[in-house]
């Protein structure tokens, strides 16, 4: 209050010794920001205490699990450092770390082990961007509590499952966090009534905290499997909720078109049994648009399928034969006759990974043996029920058009195909993900057949360049297309399509964009700004050009996108908001790229959250 009235007392003397008018914005931001440490309405340590009492004592205070690697452990976190800096590349990790995500320049930062990118010695060890506190719930219950008492008390809430959003929407300066990792119940129920139908169906109910590795073992001992992400460390809460693909998604379509029923709590803290026959508004938000933003969900009813009898997998590698200017040509004729052919070899039961890379990047994935001209790309192709004779044959014929285009000036390889039972293909492997970091900020859209064959291969291939532009030239860059649509979304009833991006049903594939540069020493928010510009003017008008029409995967795309209400969600925004104001009245629940985000700016400087739209 006394700060308040006295920036407001002293804003016209500021004003006329000409000195920055930051009285004048903090007196206004502060008045219409989430609550803070620095506002009166913070609750006192007492008020949390009474919150953690009457949550049965689940509530943490944030102590980050890297604070043992600095003096004194500032946090007395229980983490042994040399751990904590030997597994911080592994988003597992950060999935069982309360506060920790995969990607630090969202929390600031705020506290990171040394060699690992985003540490600075001087910044040291800071709550920062971090939640202050986390509710480590194991009943529905002390989540809708710790809710309701947060938005009565104006305070943002949080959701983490695994911590895994490139986006960093699992983690906010000043928030409750609401940890859903220990709702893990898993449970296979062979004839499950379909609410509002006569129908049952083969499901497993998952809790809200589910990673795919365990669900994915529940499902295979009943002989069954599930349609998710193909990267197990990865959770069911914001994979289903904001869509989801996987290696399967060629076959069933999206994870969110599994959902039979979502039982969420919302920030009022009512429990909502959604599904066809009841709440129907949330249940279609929470399949495809949902993430962080309508409420937490604590349990999935999720169809399985049966267990494909095999998997028979291959990959094309192709780069130029040399330096030359020639070479560069024949490559990337090559390469976007490749790109058109994509849609046709999902068509034909073919799905996988298609990664393209420049510069430094190429040499370091790919055993490139001199200097090339233009990217190398890899492919890694799968199928199912299908014999090593089929897969060779497709791909003969791919390489064929491949060679065609490109006048046979590439050094080509492909891998003689193998086939395996499904369960050796896909058994989760944990330790197989070292990808977390400072961030891995980029773009995506979802292309189908008019961005990808449908057009004359010089606009093709001239899209293609465009994608390759990177801030660091000998860094060079990735392009990647994950095809993992095609047939698959596209039959999906379309009684069961729901707040996702249609786009899904005519796409192809998944493609994402990097190339910007990250200094990960410097302010996050500076580096994040920064590094948005960068795609603001150079990625998002190349995918404006080449796929007008397209939609884009939240999980996988550019929060930050001054078109983002169009790219996510289109012609359901109107809705969605209805929605949110429905279920979110005191909109506690904000990320970036969400419904209605924009009436709020989130500094991640100063960590506040405020209003923009009352002047
Ligand atoms: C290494 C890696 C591989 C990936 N591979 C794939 C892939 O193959 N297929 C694919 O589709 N995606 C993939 N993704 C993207 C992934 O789907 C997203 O990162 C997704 O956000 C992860 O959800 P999460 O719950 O694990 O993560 P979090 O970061 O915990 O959550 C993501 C968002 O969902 C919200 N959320 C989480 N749980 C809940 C819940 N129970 N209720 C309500 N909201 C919730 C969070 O608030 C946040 O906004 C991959 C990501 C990584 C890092
Ligand atoms: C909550 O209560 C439990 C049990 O009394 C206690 O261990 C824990 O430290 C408390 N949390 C906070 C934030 O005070
Ligand atoms: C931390 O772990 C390392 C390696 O596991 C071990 O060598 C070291 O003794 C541990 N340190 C502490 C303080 O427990
Ligand atoms: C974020 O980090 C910068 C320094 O890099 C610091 O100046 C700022 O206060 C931090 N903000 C928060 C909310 O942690
Ligand atoms: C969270 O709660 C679970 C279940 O009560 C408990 O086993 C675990 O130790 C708690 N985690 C932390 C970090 O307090
Ligand atoms: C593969 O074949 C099995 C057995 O015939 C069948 O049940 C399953 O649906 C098929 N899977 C796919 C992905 O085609
Ligand atoms: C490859 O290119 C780099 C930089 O242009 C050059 O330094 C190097 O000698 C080249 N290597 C070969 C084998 O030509
Ligand atoms: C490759 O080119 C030849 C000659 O132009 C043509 O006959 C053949 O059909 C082409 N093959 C494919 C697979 O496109
Ligand atoms: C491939 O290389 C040959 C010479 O080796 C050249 O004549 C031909 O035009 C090249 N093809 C393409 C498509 O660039
Ligand atoms: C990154 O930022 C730091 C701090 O602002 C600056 O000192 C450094 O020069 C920057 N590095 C690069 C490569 O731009
Ligand atoms: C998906 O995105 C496109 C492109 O932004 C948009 O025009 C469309 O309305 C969205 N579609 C639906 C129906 O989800």
């Amino acid at each position: 209050m006394y700060q308040l009235i006295l920036s407001a007392l002293t804003l016209p003397l500021g004003f006329l010794t000409n000195t920055p008018q930051t009285s004048l914005t903090s007196t206004k931001t502060i008045a219409h920001c989430k609550s803070s440490p620095q506002s009166i309405t913070w609750p006192s340590h007492d008020d949390w205490s009474a919150l953690n009492r009457s949550i049965g004592g689940c509530l943490i205070r944030t102590a980050p699990a890297a604070s043992s690697c600095y003096k004194g452990n500032p946090f007395n976190s229980p983490h042994n450092c040399s751990e904590v800096m030997e597994h911080w590349k592994f988003g597992a990790y950060h999935a069982h770390w309360p506060e920790s995500i995969s990607y630090s320049i969202f929390t600031n930062n705020s506290c990171v082990p040394p060699g690992n990118n985003g540490y600075d010695e001087r910044r040291g060890c800071s709550i920062g961007a971090l939640p202050r506190y986390i509710v480590n719930a194991t009943e529905e219950d002390q989540i809708a509590k710790a809710m309701a008492w947060a938005s009565e008390r104006d305070i943002r809430i949080v959701i983490k499952s695994t911590g895994h959003d490139f986006n960093g929407r699992a983690t906010g300066a000043y928030s409750l966090l609401i940890w859903t990792h220990n709702f893990q119940n898993i449970e296979h129920r062979p004839d499950w009534r379909i609410p509002g139908s006569k129908d049952t169906a083969d499901v497993l109910i998952c809790g809200g905290g589910t990673i795919w590795a365990s669900a994915y073992e529940a499902a295979y001992k009943a002989k069954r499997t599930l349609v998710g992400s193909e990267d197990v460390t990865v959770g069911l809460g914001g994979q289903i909720s904001n869509g989801g693909h996987g290696i399967l998604s060629i076959h069933h379509g999206l994870s969110s078109d599994q959902v039979l029923q979502a039982t969420i709590i919302t920030s009022e803290g009512r429990r909502l049994v959604a599904n066809d026959e009841q709440n129907q508004d949330i249940f279609w938000a929470v399949r495809g648009a949902g993430g962080g933003q309508f409420g937490v969900v604590t349990e999935y009813v999720l169809s399985t399928h049966p267990l494909p009898e095999n998997v028979v997998s291959s990959a094309v590698t192709f780069w130029s034969r040399d330096d030359s200017e020639m070479m560069e040509d024949a490559l990337w004729a090559g390469f976007a006759e490749f790109v058109s052919r994509l849609p046709d070899l999902v068509d034909s039961g073919i799905t996988g990974t298609v990664d393209s890379m420049s510069g430094r990047m190429a040499l370091k994935y790919l055993p490139i043996p001199r200097n090339i001209s233009g990217p190398a790309v890899t492919a890694k192709f799968v199928a199912f029920n299908t014999t090593v004779g089929s897969m060779r044959h497709k791909l003969r014929r791919l390489v064929t058009q491949l060679h065609n285009a490109s006048g046979g000036n590439l050094s080509l390889t492909v891998t003689e195909p193998f086939s395996e039972t499904f369960w050796m293909y896909s058994k989760p492997r944990l330790a197989s993900s070292p990808f977390a970091g400072a961030s891995r900020f980029y773009t995506g859209r979802l292309l189908g057949r008019a961005e990808l064959s449908d057009l004359p291969r010089e606009r093709l291939n001239h899209h293609l360049r465009r994608m390759f532009v990177a801030e660091d030239p000998e860094e060079g860059t990735l392009l990647r297309f994950d095809i993992q649509a095609g047939p698959g979304t596209a039959k999906v009833p379309k009684e069961r399509w729901a707040s996702e991006n249609w786009s899904w049903r005519t796409a192809y594939s998944l493609t994402m964009a990097w190339g910007a540069k990250i200094n990960s020493t410097e302010d996050p928010s500076s580096a994040l700004q920064a590094a948005s510009d960068w795609y603001e003017k150079n990625k998002e008008p190349a995918w404006r050009d080449w796929a007008p029409a397209a939609g884009a995967y939240m999980n996988a795309a550019n929060g930050y996108s001054t078109t983002w209400k169009h790219d996510f969600y289109g012609d359901k925004y109107e809705k969605l908001l209805e929605i949110k104001q429905k279920y979110d009245p005191k909109e506690s629940l904000w990320v970036v790229g969400g419904v209605g985000s924009d009436k709020w700016n989130y500094d991640l400087h100063s960590g506040l959250l405020c209003r923009v739209d009352e002047e």
